[in-house]
């Protein structure tokens, strides 16, 4: 299956978690884009079958367990009928530290649901991805799990 895996990242994280997130895809057998978020994502969703998005939460006008703007902004720009016949998954990192733990996932899946859209898979959160090396395989297996359904649809 076509799928697209859309990030945003400040400090690094999201980006090597979305890019082990990609590779498993493609491993599993899956045609994989890997793009960092920005005002011309929207026009390479079209061909795909699958999106996934990975943010971190930041905080973003004085409001903490926010997205990423350019991520946001992807879904915003989008309508339900943009959305059709797409399967939707979302991964989060952020840090239990904060009030809002991984309230990035939480906003988009809102905003997701806005225009219809349920994502395929419970949303994965990660605590402090560079803290343990068990993270990636959280990411792997998570992915994996995904893979699955992906190859089912
Ligand atoms: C200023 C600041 C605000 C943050 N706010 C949150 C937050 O509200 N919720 C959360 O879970 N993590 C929060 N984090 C943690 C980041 O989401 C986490 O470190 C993430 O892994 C960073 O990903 P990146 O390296 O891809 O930018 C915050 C970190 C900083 C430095």
């Amino acid at each position: 299956m076509k799928c697209i895996v859309i990030y945003g990242t400040l400090s690094g994280s999201t980006m090597t978690a979305a890019t082990v997130l990609s590779e498993s895809l493609k491993n599993a057998g899956h045609e994989v884009s890997l793009v960092m978020a920005d005002p011309s994502t929207k026009d390479q969703i079209k061909d795909v079958q699958s999106v996934v998005f990975a943010s971190p939460s930041w905080e973003d006008n004085g409001v903490d367990g926010q997205p990423l703007p350019e991520v946001r902004q992807v879904i915003e720009s989008m309508t339900a009928e943009n959305f059709t016949g797409k399967k939707v998954a979302i991964c989060g990192l952020g840090d239990v530290s904060y009030p809002h733990f991984c309230g990035a996932v939480d906003v988009l899946e809102g905003l997701l649901k806005d225009r219809g859209v349920t994502p395929i898979v419970e949303s994965l959160k990660i605590d402090r991805y560079y803290s343990s090396a068990d993270n990636e395989q959280k990411v792997k297996t998570w992915t994996a799990a995904l893979a699955s359904i992906l190859s089912q649809s």
